[in-house]
Parts: structure tokens; C-alpha cells; sequence
């Protein structure tokens, strides 16, 4: 069996976790930098950057005594390598590099995304390949088919905001706070979903990309409007999300051969209205729904690890010069989709 360090810092969480390959979590630690980034409404990526530099080694030292060990008895270490803010990503990159090479371990490259794709199968033995994946986070909107480690076919993706960022802008607008998922989530809760009349981007279209900018704009002029509560626009605004999510996968479930599993990954999937859906719509396909716990859903350090694990039972590691990547798509055959500002 073996025991894999996973480093993660793509973004706003710094994160240091041991996983073992029998899917034991042996420990995670995980510092947000929300205060860092609060007074300006959005992580500001060089301070993002200096922040992960602090944080990272005491988080390992925190992993590693959390799980009794030393760096000795770890057989890999492996880090997020991209895509994400690039300061961030030579942080836990540089931090694997180094360890790797004073403890004279193997180094895994991790990308985020199948991070976030595998994470799954860390909390589900049973989760086999190929399954449906719907990933969303702050980064990222699409819809793949996860056919193995480092296997993916992109069957969707946004043409132009992700749908966590829309989450994040419209929070922003409505003053909701931040981090501004679950702050939208919160005020929803107190809101009325039909109050505000909201468009569904790209519902119903013959082709099976995603949407939000324009969704992010309506909430805008909504509140610009000056004539609705903020709950009742977050209410509106998350109904239209569920919306179009639930359109867009049914469009690319009715011409896909049948898979199994339906599993959501990525920031937003700890969305319970999108949760819900979800369930619903695996359920009309007779497939199993599968999501991770809410701790699983946004960046962690143990999902990089459990990838990292993954990796390594394929045989799959990477020499110490491998470089960190701001932009790096699951599908590098996937043809780009159109719209400006697109997320791979
Ligand atoms: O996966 P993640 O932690 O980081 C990226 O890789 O992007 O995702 C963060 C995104 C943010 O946009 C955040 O607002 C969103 O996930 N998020 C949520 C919720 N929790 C986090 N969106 C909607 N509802 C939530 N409960
Ligand atoms: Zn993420």
C-alpha cells in the first residue's frame, strides 16, 4: 500500500494532505485565505501567492505529525502543477520539488482538475470507470467523460464564464459577502426563486455547451433595478443556474451511449439545490449519483493526494524539472469552444 503527500495551492486554499491507497485519509490540513482576500471582494492572486508561501511547510509539518509520520514512510509526493493562479502553483510545485528531492522520493504533477475528477473515487470504492462527470468550480464548467487516469473526453464546457465565477460576481453584486458560493446558497434560502425574472443562457440550444455571462448581467440589472430584495434575486439567480445546468446535461445525456454513474465535482458541488438536481436527473437515467462530501467539493489537499495515488499505481510519475501551468485542459483534444474569455 502506498502513502501519498498531496500539496494543493491553484488558488485561495492552501492545503497539505496523506492519503493512502486503500483510500484512508490519514490526515488533511487546510488554511483559507478568505480574510486575505475579503476587502477586495476576490482573490487577488500575489497575495494569494505570498500567503501560500507562508502557509504551506507548516501545513505539511501539520499533515505529517496529524498522521504520526515522518516524510520518510511517504512513498510520493505529489502537488497540484496547474492550471490555476501561477504564483500559487510554483508554491506547493516548488515545495513538492524540494521535499521530493531531500527525501529522494518520486514527484507527481498533478493537475488540478482531475484532482477534482477523481475525488470521488477516494469516498466510493465502488465508483468504477468510465463515468459522467459534471465538474464545477470557480474555474471551470464542463461536462466529461472520465474514462480512466489521465483519460478524459471534454463533452461540454462554458463559452464563457465559469459557473462558480458567476456565483462569486453575482455575491459581489448583491453584497452577499465572500467567498461568494456559499454566501448566494445562504441568502437563496431566504428568498423567493420566481421573484425575479432571469434568463437561462443557451437553454435548449442544438449544441451542448454553457453559459452564465449574460445570467451574471441580468443579476445586475436587477439589482440595478432597485425594485427586488437580494435574497429573492440569489433565489432567482441559483434557480436559473439549476436550470440551465439540468438542460444543458440532458442534451448531452440523450446523445451519449448509457454510463453508469453521474458524479459532480468541483467547488459548486457543494451546492445543494445543484446537488438535488442532480439526483433528480440521475435518477430519470437510472444511474447511480455520486458526490463527494462538502469538505471534498472545494479545494483540498486530499483530493491532490487520492490523484496522485491514482497516478502512481499507473506507474505514472515526474521528473523534477516538470513545469507548473497556468492553463492545462483534461482533454487537450477537445476543439475550443466558441465565445471569448473560454475556459479549456
Ligand atoms: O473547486 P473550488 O474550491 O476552486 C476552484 O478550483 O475553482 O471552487 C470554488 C468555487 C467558487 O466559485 C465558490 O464560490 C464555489 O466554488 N462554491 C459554491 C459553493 N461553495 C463553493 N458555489 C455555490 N454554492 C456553494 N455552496
Ligand atoms: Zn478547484
Amino acid at each position: 500500500m502506498a502513502i501519498i503527500l498531496g500539496l494543493e495551492s491553484s488558488c485561495d486554499e492552501t492545503a497539505a494532505a496523506l492519503v493512502r491507497s486503500d483510500r484512508t485519509i490519514l490526515s488533511h490540513a487546510l488554511a483559507g485565505q478568505e480574510d486575505h482576500h475579503r476587502a477586495f471582494g476576490g482573490v487577488v492572486p500575489e497575495i494569494a501567492a505570498r500567503a501560500h508561501a507562508e502557509l504551506m511547510t507548516p501545513l505539511v509539518e501539520t499533515a505529517l505529525a496529524d498522521a504520526g509520520m515522518t516524510l520518510d514512510q511517504v512513498d510520493a509526493i505529489a502537488a497540484t502543477a496547474g492550471p490555476g493562479l501561477i504564483g500559487g502553483v510554483m508554491v506547493g510545485l516548488v515545495t513538492a520539488k524540494a521535499l521530493a528531492m531531500a527525501a529522494d522520493k518520486p514527484l507527481i504533477a498533478v493537475n488540478h482538475l482531475e484532482g477534482h475528477a477523481l475525488s470521488p473515487r477516494l469516498v466510493d470504492a465502488e465508483l468504477e470507470f468510465p463515468y459522467l462527470l459534471l465538474l464545477v468550480s470557480g474555474g471551470h464548467c464542463q461536462l466529461l467523460r472520465v474514462n480512466g487516469v489521465g483519460d478524459y473526453d471534454r463533452l461540454a464546457t462554458t463559452i464563457d464564464d465559469a459557473v462558480g465565477e458567476a456565483f462569486d460576481k453575482s455575491a459581489k453584486i448583491l453584497s452577499l459577502g465572500f467567498p461568494g458560493g456559499p454566501a448566494v446558497e445562504r441568502a437563496a434560502r431566504e428568498g423567493d426563486a420566481k421573484a425575479v425574472q432571469l434568463p437561462r443562457p443557451l437553454k435548449g440550444a442544438d449544441e451542448p455547451h454553457f453559459s452564465f455571462a449574460g445570467l451574471k448581467s441580468a443579476v445586475l440589472r436587477a439589482h440595478e433595478a432597485g425594485r427586488y430584495r437580494a435574497e429573492d434575486i440569489a433565489a432567482s439567480f441559483q434557480q436559473a443556474v439549476v436550470d440551465c445546468l439540468e438542460d444543458r446535461l440532458e442534451y448531452s445525456l440523450s446523445r451519449i451511449d448509457p454510463l453508469a454513474a453521474l458524479v459532480v465535482a468541483g467547488g459548486v458541488a457543494a451546492n445543494e439545490a445543484v446537488r438535488a438536481m442532480l439526483k433528480r436527473v440521475a435518477d430519470r437515467h437510472d444511474m447511480r449519483f455520486v458526490a463527494p462530501p462538502h469538505w471534498l467539493c472545494t479545494d483540498n489537499g486530499a483530493m491532490i493526494a487520492w490523484a496522485g495515488a491514482e497516478r502512481f499505481a499507473a506507474g505514472l510519475t515526474d521528473p523534477l524539472d516538470v513545469a507548473a501551468r497556468p492553463r492545462w485542459p483534461l482533454d487537450p483534444d477537445a476543439e475550443a469552444a466558441r465565445g471569448a474569455g473560454v475556459k479549456a
